[in-house]
Parts: structure tokens; C-alpha cells; sequence
């Protein structure tokens, strides 16, 4: 049986379209323009490409883009002060603030700063309480990116066993809450799981968010299964730097469909942040969303 790998880039691309046809809808009909406030405090370069890429395509969909940088310095009560400014400004819809923070810093309080409805990533305790009891929430991106991409393949998803390996409040934990709300079976395993392969051979639908370069083995992966993989790991082989997941490349050979890596789940997150941003201007304006 051959792998589908599941074209994430193209997914989230026809995605990107929709929300910049719903914008441009909004802007017509009622003079709204989304906007979307990212904060990043210091100098990891790779948060630094991602927030250029999160401004880059903010503004391709017709939406309003805010980039604050601030020194690796700054003190904890700047940056709150600086997301009160953003919560009272009417301009911005939604607000992230780019983790990791520095050291000095306490990244719950930061986020628990940040009004609930312009939480775009929907880390606040708002949302993750609405979330976890089934309620309207503002989803984190990166799961509901792959929750789409496990409806387009499945369709229902109610009753299959769904594995999340991982249990990070980014991916692991709301993940394994939207697989509940769509009447999946979740395990949710970790690096203390006992009988990780064991477990992970019952899923239907394997998710791996465990930051482990090629972690997951093709004999962990039940035969036809559909394989998530939410990892992004940079590794140097043969002289050059590249991108690999958590599986392991050699589950292509057992898995019925996977998510590749760079091109699956990576692309989807930003495009869901827009969706997110556009259904909080929406709701701003009592606008159904
Ligand atoms: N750093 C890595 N992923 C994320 C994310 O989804 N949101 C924020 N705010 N920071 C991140």
C-alpha cells in the first residue's frame, strides 16, 4: 500500500484564499479591516522567521499587521503594559506574544494579560477552560490546523482510537480536547508512558508533538493508520542543516497517510492564526463567526 502524504501547504494556501476573500467581504460590507498584533521580546532567530512569515502573510490576506520588538531586556511589566495598550486599541483583533519569552520572564502571567477575545493562539485560562468543557473558544492553531487536515481525509472521526503523544498546552493537551469533541477514543502518552510502541500501535490516529527528531518507528504505527506529525526539528546531516518531524521517515512504509515534514502541519498553523484573527474581529462586532 502506498502512503497519501497530506498536502498541508496546499490545504492551508486554499485556506490563506478563503480568509483574504472573507476579509476583503468584511472591509466591503462593513468597513472592518482584522488586525493582528504579534509580539516578540529579544532575538531567537527562529521565532524571528516566524514572525516575519506571520506579518508576510497577514498582510497578503488584506488584514492589518502590528510588530512590536522589544530588547531581550525589557522588563515583565513593559510587555504587560504594552498588552493593555493592545487590548484597549480597537485597531487589533487578536494579539500574540511569541514564545518563548525570555528567562526573566513569567510567560503564564504574560498571556493571562492578554484580553481572552483578541487570544488568537488561545492559550489564556479563558479559553483553555471554554475549550476543555466543550464550549466556544478561541483553539490553539497548530491542533486545529491538524484537526482540519484529519477531517479532510476521514470525514467523521467519531469512534477511532486517536493517540497524542506529547502533552504540551501548545499541541499535546488541546489536541487530545478537539479529538474528544469529535467523539474520538484519546490516549494522551509522554516520556513516561509505559509501552509507548504498544499504545501507539492501537491508534487509528497517531499525533506526534514531542520535539524528538524521527522519535516515532515505522513498527510503533498500526498498518494503514494516519499519521500526524507535528514536529519541527532542525538537525545537521551529511553537512547540511535540514528540517525533520518526530516519525521516523521509514513510516511512509506502514502508515495509510502522513503529514510530511517541512509541508504538512507547519504551513496550516499561521493559516489558522488568521482564521482565528478574522473570527475575533467578527465576534468584536457581534458579527457572527
Ligand atoms: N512559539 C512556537 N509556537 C508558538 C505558537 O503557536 N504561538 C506562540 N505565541 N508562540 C509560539
Amino acid at each position: 500500500m502506498r502512503v497519501a502524504l497530506i498536502d498541508g501547504k496546499a490545504f492551508a494556501g486554499m485556506l490563506r484564499e478563503k480568509i483574504a476573500r472573507e476579509v476583503a467581504d468584511l472591509k466591503e460590507t462593513h468597513g472592518l479591516v482584522p488586525g493582528l498584533a504579534v509580539v516578540l521580546v529579544g532575538q531567537d532567530p527562529a521565532s524571528e522567521v516566524y514572525v516575519r512569515s506571520k506579518g508576510t502573510q497577514t498582510r497578503a490576506a488584506g488584514m492589518a499587521s502590528f510588530e512590536h520588538k522589544l530588547p531581550e531586556t525589557t522588563p515583565q511589566t513593559e510587555l504587560v503594559a504594552l498588552i493593555e495598550r493592545l487590548n484597549a486599541d480597537p485597531a487589533v483583533h487578536g494579539i500574540l506574544v511569541q514564545l518563548p519569552l525570555p528567562g526573566h520572564m513569567d510567560a503564564t502571567a504574560v498571556i493571562d494579560a492578554i484580553a481572552p477575545a483578541k487570544d488568537v493562539d488561545g492559550f489564556h485560562i479563558s479559553n483553555v477552560g471554554l475549550l476543555g468543557t466543550g464550549r466556544t473558544a478561541m483553539v490553539p492553531c497548530t491542533p486545529v490546523g491538524c484537526l482540519m487536515l484529519l477531517r479532510d481525509r476521514h470525514g467523521s472521526l467519531s469512534g477511532l482510537n486517536a493517540v497524542v503523544v506529547g502533552r504540551s498546552n501548545i499541541v499535546g493537551k488541546p489536541m487530545a480536547q478537539l479529538l474528544l469533541g469529535e467523539d474520538c477514543t484519546v490516549t494522551v502518552a509522554h516520556s513516561r508512558t509505559k509501552d509507548l510502541a504498544g499504545i501507539c500501535r492501537r491508534a487509528d490516529i497517531l499525533i506526534a508533538a514531542v520535539g524528538q527528531p524521527g522519535m516515532v518507528k515505522p513498527d510503533w504505527i498500526k498498518p494503514g493508520a494516519t499519521v500526524i506529525d507535528v514536529g519541527i526539528n532542525r538537525i545537521e546531516r551529511d553537512g547540511k542543516s535540514r528540517l525533520v518531524g518526530d516519525v521516523d521517515a521509514a513510516a511512509a512504509e506502514v502508515a495509510g497517510a502522513l503529514t510530511p515534514v517541512p509541508g504538512g502541519v507547519g504551513p496550516m498553523t499561521i493559516a489558522c492564526l488568521l482564521a482565528n484573527t478574522v473570527t475575533a474581529c467578527r465576534r468584536a462586532h457581534g458579527l457572527a463567526a
